[in-house]
């Protein structure tokens, strides 16, 4: 149990005593430090319900407070603002608690399990910008839920169903037109079929197919054709298309890899189609599928609706299936496969009303428990200075390793090591450039779109990871030159600075649960730089290792390790490996 879930706890037994009973008790932080640590607001409240006056109850609570020892300078603000200030004793013992494992400071809630839908990556295209936010929060949001005590499964959900495939496939067509999946005679071993084919090529074929097509409506055509032929899994053109689902699942994984980002489900929208005839089923039971000039289609209109909520595609005129349809499909995969409490979806905000039109489907055909929530996690984008998604300098579009490979020359410009291994030197600017990414990235609400400044993200001051990391860093060194002392326990806070540290680390219970309730790692990145920089502060007044009082030097080393640890343990929640040194 957290200490703030203790303090709380015992308010609530006090407030019971005197004949209250109040489900939960807000504690907040004091608006004047000068009156108290906290403040207890719950007289006003109380006086509603029980008819008396504010100040009155007040005085009653604070009178019972006085008997609990964890408590001193308790008064009375206003109408019946009650402030109360903890003592250091109890901080200390209740922090002490702590040195072993911080993580006995969390409040973990009822456990769950779930499923992460995130990523975003789709098979034969470059991932690119855009692409890093979902994997970015989905790997947070994973590591998060697990910390939490969730039981999770971070799914990839590849974009490998639908006409990219077929453009792709018709444009290595036309380039080499020998090869034996196209030659419908060929009875060989496809596995031993050389496909001439990088993944660098995939990722030009597919814009300049797609080119074509928009050109071309021949091209379109047999694009079409091929996409079908694909998705009836014939021979060939199936079997070509696995060989691109692998070249192109490689590549992405190494993109996810420098990011550490992994997952635990690599499936596709293709693997959800042969869960098609059961959904076909439960939709067509309830009578919902509607023909439509050739197509299938959901309408999902309602009365209430205060925008358009226009039909959902489930068959398209030609028989393939839509985005809609692989999604609900998925839906009922996971229900047989991982059978989870919740289905998160960390997609780009544009999508929401997809979602909207997938669940409310999923909803009418009840393809999935009622109890279980499907929600959607939109986030905004990253840009460049013109306020429009981040680009080359060209005017391209940006790649996410290009991306990648910016920001790491860029630390790798300003970090100043003493080492002679150049590959040292370069892991440690990656691992610092993966730091400055993903936590400007995680430091704006989720949903807000921002700008990225390569300049700004990489700096070794303010709100940056280099800043994060350099500090946390620091805390380790400290921490091994005093590897021979032995410090176990705090004796006392000497300053208000210790103070501040106290009750900035008794809050990590409210940052994650607050977190998990948002679903925006901005909480975290925020409450991180707060304890790293009032640590900091701490830091330059006082010189821990020269320090002539032992029980001081004990003290102010064990606050040093409780700072590590609680930042060691967002730094990994948020997916950013720490240097041995910077
Ligand atoms: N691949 C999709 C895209 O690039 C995102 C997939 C999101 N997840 C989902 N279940 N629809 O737009």
């Amino acid at each position: 149990m957290s200490i703030l879930k203790k303090i709380n706890d015992d308010l609530k037994e006090s407030l019971k005593h005197l004949g209250y009973d109040v489900e939960n008790i807000n504690l907040l932080p004091s608006k004047v430090k000068e009156l108290g640590d906290f403040q207890i607001n719950e007289a006003m409240p109380l006086a509603k319900k029980y008819g008396k006056n504010p100040r009155v109850i007040a005085e009653e609570i604070a009178e019972e407070l006085k008997k609990d020892s964890k408590f001193t300078n308790i008064n009375i603000a206003g109408p019946g603002f009650i402030n109360v200030t903890l003592t250091n004793e109890f901080l200390t013992e209740e922090l002490n608690k702590l040195v072993d494992n911080v993580e006995l400071n969390i409040d973990k809630p009822e456990p769950k399990k779930v499923v992460i839908d995130f990523g975003g990556a789709n098979v034969a295209k470059a991932l690119h910008v855009g692409h890093l936010r979902s994997a970015n929060l989905g790997e947070g949001l994973k590591r998060l839920a697990r910390l939490m005590g969730y039981t999770v499964w971070g799914d990839a959900h590849l974009g490998d169903y639908g006409r990219p495939l077929g453009l792709v496939e018709l444009e290595i067509k036309k380039m080499y037109p020998d090869l034996p999946f196209f030659d419908e005679t060929f009875t060989g071993n496809y596995d031993e079929v050389e496909l001439p084919i990088t993944n660098e090529d995939l990722e030009k074929i597919y814009p300049l197919a797609s080119q074509k097509s928009k050109e071309d409506e021949e091209y379109l055509e047999e694009a079409r054709i091929i996409t079908a032929k694909i998705q009836n899994k014939e021979k060939g053109y199936y079997e070509l298309w696995k060989r691109i689902v692998d070249i192109s699942k490689e590549d992405i994984k190494e993109v996810y890899d420098s990011l550490n980002v992994d997952y635990d489900l690599w499936l596709g929208e293709s693997d959800s189609v042969e869960y098609f005839d059961e959904l076909y089923e439960l939709f067509d039971k309830k009578g919902l599928l509607k023909d439509s000039e050739g197509a299938k289609i959901v309408e999902l209109k309602e009365d209430t609706d205060k925008i358009e909520m226009p039909p959902l595609l489930f068959i398209k005129s030609n028989g393939s299936l839509s985005y809609q349809t692989t999604d609900l499909a998925t839906i009922l995969q996971r229900k047989h496969e991982e059978n989870p409490d919740e289905i998160w979806y960390c997609v780009d905000g544009r999508q929401s009303l997809h979602f909207d039109q997938v669940f409310r489907a999923a909803r009418y055909a009840e393809i999935i428990d009622p109890k279980v929530k499907l929600e959607f996690i939109g986030f905004g984008t990253m840009n460049g200075n013109d306020g429009k998604p981040f680009k080359t300098r060209d005017g391209g579009v940006m790649t996410l390793k290009s991306l990648i490979d910016l920001v790491n020359e860029e630390t790798y410009k300003r970090i100043v090591i003493s080492t002679d291994s150049e590959e040292e030197k370069k892991d440690i600017a990656h691992k610092v450039a993966i730091a400055c990414l993903k936590y400007s990235d995680s430091l704006p609400f989720r949903g807000t779109d921002y700008i990225f400044e390569l300049d700004k993200f990489a700096d070794m001051e303010g709100k940056t990871g280099a800043y994060i990391l350099y500090s946390t860093i620091r805390m380790k060194s400290l921490l091994k030159k005093a590897e021979d002392i032995k410090y176990d326990k705090m004796y006392d806070l000497y300053g208000n600075v210790e103070k501040e540290i106290a009750l900035t680390l008794m809050n990590l219970p409210t940052v994650l649960n607050k977190t998990l309730e948002t679903k925006s790692l901005n909480e975290i990145t925020d409450y991180l730089y707060k304890l790293t920089s009032i640590y900091n502060k701490f830091y330059s007044e006082n010189k821990v290792l020269i320090e002539e009082n032992e029980e001081k030097k004990i003290s102010w080393l064990v606050l040093t390790k409780l700072v590590y640890d609680v930042n060691m343990l967002l730094i990994d929640t948020l997916g950013i490996s720490v240097p041995e040194k910077m």
